[in-house]
């Protein structure tokens, strides 16, 4: 009872404070089977709100403010839910089980050897046909106060798109005063399984995808990256960024080098399209990105705990499908920065594992910070 009165007064005391932030939880449509879809809203008193719905415990939209105070929306996707799954591009997506390739879809485990379905020409990619992101998550928790956050989560069978274990995951969202979006990825198994969860935003600081993101200045603090073969599995090697179009540990134009054809990278990824080795010790929340936008004057600083982050500029969108707003969207419309483990480490066993065992606890953290001037 006691709790009840408390819970209340700090309800009202929220709704009333201008500067506490807040979530709220609403319809959010219905997919063309009838399914219900829910969103949970997480506004803060500095300008920012951000939605995450059901479906694939995605960030459908993010509003941030300009240099002006003008509040747009930072994020590509989709209007509704249904078109999450008619035209999927893991916009904002949580993707698992393994964010990122699995060459030609195998791996082995204490001996025993897996196959997945392969969906991206010869090998297995974010997780397989029904990912996480195709999959429906419950709302554990919504809260407001001085960080507003929503809790989602969702249980994989053991065998689900082939992966073994049966697997508890948590994505818990929280927005604070201090315009930091937290993402964080947490995991249970039921016995020894390989995962990589990881958000997949796709994001275009113009607001509303005004312009492309060539313009965009990107810092990367990261010496080196894992180079690919022709099919983006990594060969294995570290390589040093140094002297290619790869060095952004200085702030540098998107668009400076994409097209710099002299390296095979480049050509591999048709931009980029890599992983890159965050510098400092994984396993902590350190600086690895910053972007931003000089014409809104928004910047984004992104700090990580994994030990590597894809850096994917939209290579694949050719314009032939719509999003928000029924506006096309074209290669070089957004950047993604997905913090994992490396692609295909299942099958390096010099990179830092994806190995998950029983009673281990499986974190990922991602810290977004927004700012404009
Ligand atoms: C990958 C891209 C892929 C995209 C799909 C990224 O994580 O690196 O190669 O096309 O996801 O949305």
């Amino acid at each position: 009872m006691k709790t009840a009165i408390l819970g209340a007064a700090w309800l009202i005391m929220c709704s009333n404070t201008a500067f506490a932030a807040n979530g709220v939880r609403a319809p959010f449509g219905a997919l063309s089977d009838g399914t219900k879809i829910e969103a949970v809203t997480l506004t803060n008193g500095a300008g920012m709100s951000a939605r995450i719905m059901t479906l694939g415990a995605t960030l459908q939209s993010l509003a941030v403010p300009d240099k002006a105070g003008h509040k747009d929306d930072v994020v590509l996707g989709y209007d509704t839910a249904q078109e999450y799954l008619t035209r999927p591009n893991y916009f904002g997506a949580s993707v698992g089980r393994y964010a990122n390739r699995i060459a030609k879809g195998k791996f082995s485990l204490d001996g025993k050897g897996y196959t997945l379905v392969t969906n991206d020409g010869p090998n297995s990619l974010h997780g397989g046909p029904k990912g996480f992101d195709k999959r429906l998550w419950k709302i554990d928790a919504v809260t407001s106060g001085p960080d507003a956050k929503a809790v989602f989560s969702y249980v994989s069978a053991d065998g689900e798109e082939g992966f073994p274990g049966d697997l508890k995951v948590t994505a818990t969202y929280s927005l604070n005063e201090q315009n930091e979006l937290k993402l964080e990825y947490k995991a249970t198994t039921s016995k020894p399984t390989v995962l990589n969860l990881t958000n997949h935003s796709y994001f275009n600081l113009s607001g509303n995808d005004a312009r492309d993101v060539m313009g965009n200045m990107v810092t990367l603090h990261a010496a080196k990256f894992t180079p690919v073969d022709a099919t983006l599995i990594p060969t294995g090697e570290r390589r040093a960024v140094a002297g290619s179009p790869f060095d952004f540990r200085t702030p540098h134009r998107v668009g400076d080098r994409i097209r710099d054809a002299r390296d095979q990278q480049i050509r591999y990824g048709r931009g980029y399209d890599h992983n890159f080795i965050v510098d400092g010790a994984a396993g902590s929340l350190r600086p690895a990105a910053v972007v931003n936008d000089p014409v809104s004057g928004r910047t984004m600083e992104m700090s990580v705990s994994a030990p590597g982050i894809q850096f994917y500029t939209g290579n694949f969108m050719d314009g032939t499908f719509f999003g928000k707003a029924q506006h096309s969207y074209r290669q070089g419309d957004a950047i993604c920065l997905e913090p994992g483990v490396f692609p295909d480490a299942p099958n390096h066993a010099d990179f830092p594992t994806a190995r998950l065992n029983l009673g281990q606890a499986y974190v990922n953290t991602m810290v977004y910070k927004f700012s404009a001037k």
